[in-house]
């Protein structure tokens, strides 16, 4: 099976990023259904930990993107992932940015995106989980339509909440995507102060619709100054809510400014966003104390940059770009590197 897999991920290498990444996801669904990835599951020893009221049997999850719809979640779920956030999800279907929108850097262990929340929307993706049959630990990240004026983000993202509540685990809200123009303003000011209140007077009112307490994470942007990583922090601690998830993509270049792809426009991923994420890590854990766990995204590749992020104080960490490169293999290289630096 693994040469299977390599075999499939080099043969994709050939074709159009955003075409190998369908390709991809349509070989794992059918590999599911004919029963070959449970071996992968069983490879990943146990690691549970605690983290926002949740049982996670082992730290490592799948980060938001790969499954914008929910239409892969039994797949990528057998891949032995601790946890698996789908989405970023808006309250209506948009397609996205005109394609090329995805961009392989392969020479820095990187991904430039510009998809621009590419998705069928919030009914869509309810009705796909409905009918999965994952039971491990499901994240629904919501975002808001492109067409959304700002100063009414806030709607979309109460509707996002409303609509997943039911069916989510957990609950990220997106405000670091630099595909949707003006999202990332969201990040700052009296902007974040008030999206963050109407996002915890949403949770309030579902759990006391529901009867059931779904913990909501904010995800933010690497691209922060030490000032501004100081606010989100105390924005965050005052808001109630129940972590942060950092981080997104990069617009920074700086890394790979001598590529020919570095002029693309979107969001940088993978190994040049280690760095940029670790540092964010470190600044957040020392604003937050041990008030609200941290989960740590960006350029884990192998289970020394996975076992770095939990050291810099994140509890649970997340794989998008290593996975594409490294295969599914690298989750059990993260837990093991992870699990063993806890029993040193
Ligand atoms: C093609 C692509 C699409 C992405 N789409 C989303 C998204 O819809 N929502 C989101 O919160 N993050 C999205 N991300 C960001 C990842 O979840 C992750 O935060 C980021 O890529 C850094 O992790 P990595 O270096 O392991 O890829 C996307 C990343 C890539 C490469």
């Amino acid at each position: 099976m693994v040469s299977l897999v390599r075999a499939l991920l080099f043969c994709l290498r050939c074709l159009p990023a955003e075409v190998a990444h369908r390709v991809t996801l349509m070989a794992l669904d059918g590999a599911h259904r004919l029963g070959l990835l449970t071996g992968w599951q069983r490879r990943v020893p146990a690691h549970p930990v605690d983290v926002m009221g949740l049982t996670f049997p082992n730290p490592v999850g799948l980060a938001a993107g790969l499954d914008k719809n929910g239409e892969h979640i039994d797949a990528l779920g057998s891949l032995g992932f601790g946890f698996v956030e789908i989405g970023t999800v808006t309250p209506q279907p948009q397609p996205g940015n005109p394609k090329p929108r995805l961009f392989r850097l392969p020479e820095h262990g990187a991904i430039i995106n510009r998809m621009g929340f590419n998705n069928h929307g919030l009914e869509a993706l309810v009705g796909n989980v409905r009918q999965s049959g994952y039971r491990g630990v499901l994240g629904i990240n919501v975002g808001k339509n492109k067409s959304t004026p700002e100063d009414q983000a806030a709607g979309d993202y109460r509707a996002g909440i409303e609509a997943v509540y039911p069916c989510a685990d957990y609950i990220t809200v997106n405000v670091s995507s630099p595909n949707t123009p003006g999202l990332r303003d969201l990040q700052f000011g009296d902007a974040l102060r008030d999206l963050l209140a109407s996002v915890k007077a949403e949770q309030t009112r579902q759990q006391d619709k529901t009867g059931r307490y779904v913990p909501i994470a904010v995800k933010i942007a690497p691209d922060m100054d030490d000032a501004a990583i100081a606010f989100v922090a105390d924005a965050l601690l005052a808001s109630g809510l129940d972590a942060v998830i950092a981080t997104n993509t990069t617009v920074d270049r700086a890394a790979v400014k001598v590529h020919p792809l570095a002029g693309e426009a979107g969001g940088l991923s993978g190994r040049p966003v280690r760095e940029p994420s670790l540092r964010m890590i470190h600044a957040l854990r020392r604003h937050l104390g041990d008030q609200m766990p941290i989960i740590g995204v960006g350029g884990i590749e192998d289970g020394v940059s996975a076992r770095e992020k939990i050291e810099a104080g994140a509890s649970l960490v997340q794989i998008y770009t290593g996975l594409i490169y490294k295969g599914p293999a690298l989750v059990q290289e993260a837990v093991e590197a992870i699990a063993g630096a806890g029993k040193k």
